[in-house]
């Protein structure tokens, strides 16, 4: 038994005890979407077995938001979400919302904190680790056995009924609900089995794909990022009309930062993404006034008003190279501008799965019912969280994803 097991007084079966038993509703994968449904079809009576292969139920909830879990955001609405189908979140989202969670941890009186832009946080020393206590003991108290370290070889539809066999033996099933999320952070226990799922019983999929992913840059702009590694702003990413105005870092081999991983949910290979590295000033006004007001000033010196001044520096440097200001031609200064403010990269990749935060993509929403998540041509199939064409921002919205389908699908299951 492993040493969360032990710690835990919500786990109930571990590895190598028998559970060939019929159960009402079976969750496969304890994560945040997993757990909450498995509560609530619990709460209702029904007979609930959630299985979970690692030993570790909520592996991702503990290690969030740098250990505080962003569990939801005050803003929820259904354009922060990207999915093929942008209306398909609406009613789940709206029917269990933000402040039913709200709600859910005050009662278990963990504390909370808004860091920005609406995100919650968990405050004090317990952490992220309370929202997972916090929904074992929801599933504690509605009955459900938690089976850990437990890893489901093969599921067959027999009837209306659901057959597994797993590494603690067989189990059956009414209703079986798919909660292993996407491919991201597969040293977290991430796995295609809903997507195996999803072709089994002929299931439609959008491509999988890293979502909320720092950005790879090639060899060109990398020489000159490289030396840059660490160095943050703000700044505005954009793609069409889509932009987010967050920080932005350099790293060895591109970019990341919040307003990066959020475009890169927007992205596609091949397309060019803007920078604004200076979003709330006119950067050719200030350039031209500062050569008049301050003409020995060096023109990195200026620059690093605007920018970080290693940044300012790096621009001036591969740009026409530094030079005192009255020196500089206003239609350089304004070239300059341009580039600052309009700074065209075009990513070569991502940093893949073991970076990403999400995956986008996934289960095909056209195949769900929106009000429960169940397969429309699969009666008693459910798939719910990551697993599905459903991507939230950066900020609390995939957690309340998580919580608002899995509400969905174990209000019905
Ligand atoms: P999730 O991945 O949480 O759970 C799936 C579960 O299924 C896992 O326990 C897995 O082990 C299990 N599983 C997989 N395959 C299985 C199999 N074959 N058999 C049995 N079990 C299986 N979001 C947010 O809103 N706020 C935040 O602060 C953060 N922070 C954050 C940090 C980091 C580093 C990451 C990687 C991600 C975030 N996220 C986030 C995103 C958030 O973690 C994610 O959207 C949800 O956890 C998705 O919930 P699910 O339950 O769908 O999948």
């Amino acid at each position: 038994m492993s040493l969360y097991a032990l710690l835990s007084p919500h786990i109930t079966k571990a590895y190598g005890e028998d559970m060939s038993e019929k159960f009402d509703v079976i969750v496969i994968g304890a994560g945040a979407a997993g757990m909450m449904a498995a509560a609530r079809a619990g709460a209702r009576g029904r007979k609930v077995l959630l299985l979970e292969h690692t030993d570790t139920p909520g592996a991702k909830i503990i290690i969030s938001g740098g250990g505080r879990c962003n569990f939801t955001n005050l803003e929820i609405k259904p354009d922060r979400f990207v999915s093929n189908n942008p209306h398909f979140a609406k009613s789940a989202l709206a029917r269990y919302t933000q402040f039913d969670f709200i709600d859910l941890v005050k009662a278990y009186k963990i504390p909370y904190y808004e860091k920005t832009l609406g995100q919650l946080f968990c405050d004090g020393q317990g952490g992220a680790r309370w929202i997972v206590d916090m929904l074992l003991s929801e599933c504690e108290k509605a009955g459900v056995t938690v089976a850990i370290a437990t890893h489901v070889h093969d599921v067959v539809k027999d009837g209306d009924v659901f057959h597994l066999t797993t590494s603690a033996g067989q189990a059956s099933c009414e209703s079986l609900i798919i909660a292993t999320g996407g491919l991201s952070i597969p040293k977290l226990g991430a796995s295609g089995f809903a997507y195996d799922i999803a072709t089994q019983f002929n299931i439609p999929m959008i491509a999988p794909q890293p979502a909320l992913v720092p950005l790879v840059c090639g060899l060109d702009d990398v020489t000159m990022m490289r030396p840059l590694a660490g160095v943050s702003l703000n700044c505005r990413a954009s793609l069409g009309k889509t932009g987010f105005e967050e920080g932005m870092v350099f790293t060895h081999r591109g970019l990341s930062g919040p307003a990066i991983l959020q475009i890169s949910s927007y992205w596609t290979r091949g397309e060019a993404i803007r920078l604004d590295l200076v979003p709330d000033r006119n950067v050719a006004a200030f350039l031209i006034d500062a050569k008049a007001h301050k003409p020995r000033s060096h023109l990195s010196t200026i620059m690093s008003e605007l920018v970080p001044a290693r940044l300012g520096h790096a621009l001036v440097e591969k740009h026409g190279g530094n030079a005192i200001m009255a020196e500089v031609k206003d239609e350089h200064l304004r070239k300059l501008a341009h580039l600052v403010s309009e700074w065209m990269i075009e990513p070569v990749g991502d940093e893949g799965y073991a970076k990403a935060e999400v995956t986008r993509g996934g289960i095909d929403t056209r195949a769900l019912s929106q009000k429960t998540m169940e397969v429309t041509a699969q009666k008693g199939l459910y798939f719910i969280g990551e697993a599905i064409d459903v991507t939230g921002w950066l900020g609390g919205y995939n957690f309340q994803w998580a919580w608002s389908s899995g509400v969905a699908a174990g209000d019905a299951a």
